[in-house]
């Protein structure tokens, strides 16, 4: 096993750095920028013009990656619901033959998950999953399976998966979006060619990421926050999640209006806050952050550099120019990033964290 982490010290930092390419592997085949085109060929001729709602389930990072993909397909105009697999036994919104199901699951092993989807097929909706595994239990349960290719992932803390993952539900969300209208989404011709450059953005981030020495200077904080809005919130609550995994250190992730319904209680200058601006009304991200920083929070903004809130902020991880719809993938990176250097500073067993299992067989 330690051979194939090559070069790297472990898997986890190995597979924060493949993310250029299994993006790649992804997205490949699956989008026509010069047609402005989304070309799903894993439905091969099959339409979702008939969809009337979208449920995502899925648990853990999975989870955020289907918080993404729903808000993201809201914002295209179709009414659509993130939901934890394992709460979904208890209080599933009704389905009916018009409602889309997706398992979102790296393994595709997941029993929460499992157990979600087959209720959903049990109750006549149509049923399909989003995972890695070719073979796994979920894609050969559902009704059709729509493969990540990210490759295989060692590190119990998913990183590669999320963002493939996320870039899957994207471009699913489009084409069901352009389906039902029976044309493409306005927003689609920008987004396209940004979608193809997102492996070179990636590796613009990995190559000049101050993460290392960000972690450095807030070793030892009481609780780390991480806030967001729109695509940010799910990018919020994956880098606490990412954090509190490999770290052992509280982290909490909230949308970034609600840090001011309870959050900012907690608010000191040894809660260091980080900002993910994905351009969905970030000026109301940027006085949220503000407010935290007024009570002593140190602010790490996580956004271009020629964004308002570089100017405020106590510290900067820069991200690419890039589509609403995108942003907030290249600011995971860089807090995968952060979570990682904060967690091999502390010596955490970052590959195998303790209580933790890659993939979860028990409900
Ligand atoms: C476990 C892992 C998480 C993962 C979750 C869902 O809890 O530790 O990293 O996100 O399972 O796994 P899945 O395979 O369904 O994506």
């Amino acid at each position: 096993e330690e051979a194939g982490k090559g070069e790297y010290d472990h898997y986890m930092k190995k597979e924060i750095h493949e993310q250029p390419t299994s993006l790649a592997q992804a997205i490949e085949g699956r989008i026509d920028p010069e047609n402005g085109r989304i070309a799903l060929a894993d439905f091969g001729p099959g339409t979702f013009a008939d969809v009337s709602s979208v449920q995502f389930v899925a648990c853990g990072t999975s989870y955020h990656a289907a918080l993404y993909g729903s808000l993201s397909l809201n914002q295209a105009g179709v009414h659509s619901t993130a939901l934890l697999a394992n709460e979904y036994s208890v209080a599933a919104p009704p389905v009916d033959d018009e409602t889309l199901v997706v398992a979102v699951t790296q393994s595709g092993e997941t029993a929460d998950t499992l157990s979600a989807l087959r209720q959903a097929r049990a109750n006549g909706a149509y049923t399909v999953t989003v995972t890695n595994v070719v073979g796994s239990t979920a894609a050969r349960e559902a009704d059709d399976a729509l493969f990540i290719r990210a490759g295989p992932e060692i590190g119990v803390a998913a990183t590669k998966t999320f963002s493939s993952q996320a870039v899957m539900l994207t471009l699913l969300g489009q084409r069901i979006a352009a389906d039902r209208r029976g044309k493409p989404p306005a927003d689609l011709e920008s987004l396209l060619p940004d979608l193809a450059a997102m492996p070179d953005e990636i590796e613009r981030v990995l190559e000049s990421s101050d993460a290392a020495s960000i972690a450095d200077r807030y070793r030892g904080s009481r609780s780390y926050f991480f806030i967001g809005r729109g695509l940010g919130y799910p990018v919020a609550l994956e880098g606490a999640l990412k954090f509190k995994e490999i770290t052992y250190e509280h982290a909490e992730g909230f949308a970034s209006g609600e840090l001011k319904h309870g959050p900012l209680a907690l608010v000191t200058s040894e809660t260091p806050v980080f900002a993910v601006f994905t351009g969905d009304e970030d000026e109301k991200t940027l006085k949220n952050a503000e407010e935290a920083q007024t009570r002593g929070a140190p602010l790490i903004a996580v956004c271009p550099d020629d964004h308002p809130a570089v100017e405020i902020a106590d510290a900067h991880l820069e991200i690419p120019d890039t589509s609403a719809a995108l942003a907030g993938l290249l600011a995971n990176v860089q807090l995968q990033l952060v979570s990682y250097h904060a967690a091999n500073f502390l010596d955490r067993p970052i590959d195998k964290p303790r209580n933790l299992a890659k993939s979860v067989t028990v409900e």
